[in-house]
């Protein structure tokens, strides 16, 4: 197991211990988010009582496996947690998430969540959003044209998702542009701007959402709670 993968699985195993006996939880998708669902099944297996909504095919698959009971948003709208990776991370605990494609599900659960806890090696760790980082943009098929124009007027580089040779599609059907835009300005008024969009169904960036953050290094684990930013303090995107 390489060095990142180490550590994936380190903070991975760390954030199961988070959750408690009778919680509804939200299960992330990724290769660190995996690392958490397997320490989880562990839990249940040995006891633990608890309910799981999953942010995509791929989880509810893996989670089911391990037998951890799957339970859906529209019959638990409120979970008690949420642990999932993310793509990049800045100093204010602003996240970019999606390249693994799973980027609508993944911020209804977070939202939905009364802590969403993000787990991640150091490589996430950015002093800038959006360098060397596309934010994925989730968009209606038949507005892949005109979503595309918007976001280059709006100074972004989208490309289409392409897995195998073929336009790359989404647990919900969709295709994803990512959009390259060298830098993100106020990651809450882009987010924003992108999803009024029309075409667009959601985009990678998670402002302001993250409630706790724990990050491996070559240290162990550290734990940090992003600070929270006033309504009145926004720039241009
Ligand atoms: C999936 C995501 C993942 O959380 C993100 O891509 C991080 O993945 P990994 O843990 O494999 O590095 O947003 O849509």
């Amino acid at each position: 197991m390489s060095v990142q993968e180490e550590r994936k699985r380190e903070v991975g195993r760390r954030a199961a211990e988070l959750v408690r006996d009778g919680m509804v939880v939200g299960l992330g998708t990724g290769s660190t988010a995996n690392h958490f669902i397997d320490r989880l099944g562990e839990r249940v297996r040995e006891s633990l009582q608890i309910r799981a909504v999953p942010t995509s095919q791929r989880t509810a698959d893996r989670a089911e496996a391990l037998g951890i009971e799957l339970v859906t948003l529209e019959k638990c709208p409120r979970l008690d947690l949420a642990i999932d990776g993310a793509d990049q991370i800045d100093p204010d605990g602003n996240l970019i998430k999606g390249l693994g494609g799973a980027l609508l599900r993944e911020k209804r659960v977070a939202r939905a969540a009364r802590e969403f806890v993000v787990i991640a090696d150091a490589s996430k760790e950015v002093s800038h959003l959006g360098i060397g980082c596309p934010i994925p943009v989730e968009v209606e098929a038949i507005r892949q044209e005109e979503v595309s124009r918007s976001l280059r007027a709006l100074g972004g580089d989208p490309r289409p998702r392409m897995r195998d040779g073929r336009l790359y599609r989404t647990d919900n059907g969709n295709p994803i542009l990512d959009t390259h835009f060298d830098g993100v300005g106020d990651p809450f008024v882009l987010e924003e701007h992108l999803n009024s969009l029309p075409g667009v169904l959601e985009n990678g960036l998670f402002p302001g959402m993250a409630h706790r953050i724990l990050i491996a290094d070559r240290s162990g684990v550290r734990e940090w709670i992003p600070p929270t930013r006033p309504e009145t303090d926004r720039q241009d995107p």
